[in-house]
């Protein structure tokens, strides 16, 4: 019956985690999957969310299902979160609670496939590998335009900027708001204002992928696109993640936010949505949604929440300068000032597949074969070494 089935190759992200787990070296070091873990090497539980936590396990109620399109106080309170004063009218915007960033995208690229057919969706080269097979799998045909600049290990701006001018009305461009991942490059807001204004002028659908929304520069400032759009009656999709930021990895808390500039269409959106979603798993899962609404929706705690955000986001930081000091100390003809350009959980290091097979076989030091680390798994007790073993496979 099931004789056909080829083997499965495994996720370029997700399988490595399995390696890695598997791996009994005592001083391995995870710099594959994007997850951030405190100055000990631990993942947090965040204390505004223990909280939380603390608050909901004292009020138990029925497990009846959730809406298909989710937790009402949840969305109303993502939607404040994303867009601040820019809140669009409630006829303007759909939003539904999605299974974390990537049901997110799921949801949309489905919608987006129903509607209009024979889809594509223009992605940067580089992008985060899944965004490839989610759109494809839901029907698009996936394009890319230049991004990612090898010579510069910077932004490819011209590239982008004249490829995304070139695409027809309508099409589907795929856009990290900040944090870009895999190569932490981000467009800066002069930049960003041009793109904004080609992609009005083209009447393009650009469909927002936020994981890191604050750690960047801040909350307000890493969002500040999407936002311009919304200012400027631009219509986009935006997929919206709780993973990292909240810390809630395993409970898949997410939003899909549709913007309407065009009035009343926001609520056939939101019935499309909900339809997508119905078709997909029904409804979506409580736990998590309620542990981010109360906190958002709680003054002391969402203050308590922006101050932690902000502490991983500088701890990140501080970690990027380690390693480009260590790295320069111990090979003094490179440059490692790109590093310190880069924004959030991640970075291209401009190692090779080869480079980086090295330092998983030899050190234990774990990346992803693209040379992308996760800057967020260093700490103060692995960065020296993960330096000294880097510098090791760049001399040769
Ligand atoms: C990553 O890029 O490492 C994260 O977004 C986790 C994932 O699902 O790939």
């Amino acid at each position: 019956m099931f004789s056909h089935l080829p083997p499965y190759a495994g996720d370029p992200i997700l399988s490595l985690m399995e390696v890695f787990q598997r791996d009994e070296r005592a001083n391995k070091v995870n710099l594959s999957i994007g997850i951030y873990t405190d100055g000990r090497g631990i993942v947090p539980v965040l204390p505004s969310v223990r909280t939380a936590a603390a608050e909901i396990a004292k009020e138990v109620k029925p497990y009846v299902y959730l809406p298909m399109e989710g937790h009402g106080g949840y969305r109303q309170a993502v939607a404040q979160l994303l867009f601040g004063a820019d809140l669009p009218a409630p006829e303007h915007l759909a939003v539904v609670q999605t299974l974390g960033g990537s049901g997110a995208l799921k949801v949309g690229a489905d919608l987006i496939a129903r509607f209009f057919p024979q889809p594509t969706v223009w992605i940067p080269d580089p992008t985060w590998d899944n965004h490839i097979g989610i759109f494809e799998g839901a029907g698009f045909k996936v394009e890319r335009y230049p991004y990612y600049d090898a010579a510069t290990r910077g932004l490819d701006f011209n590239g982008m900027l004249g490829k995304i001018d070139s695409l027809p009305r309508g099409a589907v461009v795929l856009l990290h708001p900040c944090c870009h991942n895999p190569t932490g490059v981000d467009p800066t807001r002069e930049q960003w204002e041009q793109i904004v204004a080609v992609i009005e002028k083209r009447g393009l659908l650009p469909f927002f992928d936020l994981a890191y929304q604050g750690f960047a520069e801040s909350l307000e400032a890493d969002i500040w696109p999407v936002r311009e759009c919304v200012r400027r009656g631009i219509a986009f999709f935006l997929s919206n993640s709780f993973s990292k930021i909240f810390s809630l990895y395993s409970e898949r808390v997410g939003a899909l936010s549709v913007f309407c500039p065009q009035k009343d269409q926001a609520a056939n959106v939101l019935g499309q949505l909900k339809l997508t979603v119905r078709r997909n798993y029904s409804s979506p899962p409580m736990h998590g949604a309620l542990l981010v609404a109360r906190v958002l929706s709680d003054a002391t705690l969402a203050a308590q929440w922006r101050a932690e955000v902000e502490e991983m986001r500088l701890r990140v930081r501080d970690m990027r300068s380690k390693l480009a000091a260590q790295l320069k100390t111990a090979v003094p003809d490179q440059d490692f000032s790109f590093l310190l350009k880069q924004h959030g959980m991640f970075g291209y290091t401009g190692l090779s597949a080869a480079q980086v097979e090295r330092l998983r076989n030899e050190f234990g030091v774990y990346a992803i074969a693209t040379g992308r680390i996760c800057v967020a798994g260093l700490n103060d007790g692995n960065v020296a070494r993960v330096a000294e073993t880097m510098a090791e496979v760049l001399r040769g």
